[in-house]
């Protein structure tokens, strides 16, 4: 057998859960090919799990377990640390500490970067060293690099996309089977897509680090994640699903972050988008990243959102990147992150559907609209149940604080109206 560079690059991995194991079976089966791409022997010399005792149905030798991130930080073997544990806490401190010890740090955890990525961001420019992110929006699909290099001869306009696998998987399940939301959510969270508080993805706040991510990537902008209006899938409901078939429309969670004069426009939440639409074919865990460039114009990067061996590609991927970023500085994109102003500027129409005893909250939606200049371009209304009407309109064009204002006030000024679900129409 040839030869192969016998460099050896040790690499630690925080965590051994969907992402952590992908990545170990990556390395382990392909470790020859990555040897060939590298000239370098990957090596993982520990593995850092929370509980030493649970049982795994993965052959990792017992000596490489640890629960004590200290031995890593102090083997000088390991120069690659991949964070794969997730939420924020003691995620942050063992990547800032894993940079102080000049590593490179890979990580699949948006939430920890999109929280603190200036911090993180400094410690690795003090250090000389990297982090990589890849594996933080969109499973496997490969859309940081090409933002920092593919796409670098581009000003991006707009960066849109299905970036949550969970919350697509639930409404793909909902609409084309009909399955219970509850049933669905519990087949994500079994296929190791969901977070482990659910609660991050169906709320859209998965989707909100992995758009405030993209943003600072497209347009070198740190998006401050308060200010962003974001909204998941729990309101929801079979009325709307019927609304949306019949209407010719597909409902996804849609994150947006759309260059504006005066700032970003970016959002998180369900929308209702035209059959036609490129993100409406997009079922499943699959998500997809549309990136709309001056020269480029439009490109669509699609594939797994999330799963073990995506993840687990993705991450590799930044391994060999990092490789190669020991040798090769200035490969990865250096400019400064700037603040931005989060603005709400772009129009939509939207669909409202009022649950209640009558039609009466529709009147008070034309007098609310009138007063934004606005008005109701289609309406439906039906019995719900004994003493329930369900009444559906789509309105003309409103930015999202009118709608959020005539959704508050239907809600104050007509108990009446019931309840008040409200659902952008297109991007
Ligand atoms: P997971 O299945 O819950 O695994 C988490 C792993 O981290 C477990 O092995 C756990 O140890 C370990 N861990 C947690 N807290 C720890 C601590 N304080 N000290 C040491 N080890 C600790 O999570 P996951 O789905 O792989 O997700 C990991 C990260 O990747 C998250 O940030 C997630 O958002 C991101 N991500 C996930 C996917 C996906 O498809 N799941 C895709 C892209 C990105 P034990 O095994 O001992 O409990
Ligand atoms: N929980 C995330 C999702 C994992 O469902 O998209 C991938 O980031």
């Amino acid at each position: 057998m040839e030869e192969l560079g016998s460099k050896e690059i040790g690499i630690a991995i925080l965590g051994l859960g969907t992402v952590g194991s992908g990545v170990w079976d990556i390395l382990q089966q392909k470790s020859r090919q990555l040897q060939e791409k590298t000239g370098c022997k990957l090596k993982v010399r520990r593995v850092l799990v929370n509980d030493l005792n649970k049982q795994r149905n993965i052959l990792v030798p017992e000596e490489l377990f640890t629960d004590d991130f200290e031995v890593i930080r102090q083997d000088d073997g390991i120069s690659i640390v991949v964070e794969a544990m997730g939420g924020v806490n003691p995620a942050y401190e063992y990547i800032t500490a894993s940079l102080q010890a000049k590593k490179q740090v890979v990580t699949a955890n948006k939430e920890v970067m999109a929280k603190h990525s200036q911090e993180i961001s400094a410690a690795a420019k003090a250090n000389g060293v990297h982090v990589f992110i890849e594996a933080c929006v969109g499973g496997g699909i490969p859309i940081i690099q090409p933002l920092e290099e593919c796409l670098a001869a581009n000003d991006i306009l707009s960066v849109a996309g299905i970036i949550n696998g969970t919350t697509n998987y639930i409404l793909t399940k909902m609409i084309q089977e009909k399955s219970s939301f509850g049933e669905v959510l519990r087949e994500a969270q079994e296929f190791g897509y969901a977070e482990s508080d659910p609660t991050a993805d169906i709320e859209g706040y998965d989707a909100l680090y992995k758009i405030a991510l993209l943003a600072e990537k497209a347009f070198k902008k740190r998006v401050p994640l308060h200010s962003v209006y974001r909204e998941g899938i729990t309101h929801f409901r079979e009325v709307d699903r019927c609304f949306a078939e019949e209407a010719g429309y597909a409902v996804k969670l849609i994150g947006t972050a759309i260059r504006k004069e005066d700032g970003l426009d970016v959002r998180v939440q369900p929308v209702f988008l035209p059959r036609e639409h490129a993100l409406a074919s997009i079922h499943g865990v699959k998500n997809a990243v549309l990136v709309k460039g001056d020269a480029v114009g439009e490109v669509m990067f699609s594939g797994p959102g999330a799963g073990s061996l995506p993840t687990g590609s993705a991450v590799v991927a930044d391994i060999l990147r990092a490789v190669k970023q020991q040798d090769m500085s200035g490969l990865i994109d250096q400019k400064a992150i700037e603040d931005v102003q989060i603005v709400d500027s772009h129009r939509a129409p939207y669909y409202i559907r009022l649950t209640g005893e009558s039609t009466a909250g529709l009147m008070v939606l034309y007098e609310l609209l009138k007063e934004q200049q606005a008005s109701v371009c289609r309406f439906e209304s039906l019995q719900a149940e004994p003493g329930k009407r369900q009444c559906m309109a789509v309105t003309s064009p409103l930015s999202e604080k009118q709608k959020q204002r005539i959704v508050h006030d239907l809600k104050k000024e007509r108990a009446d109206a019931g309840t008040v679900y409200a659902v952008r129409i297109g991007i």
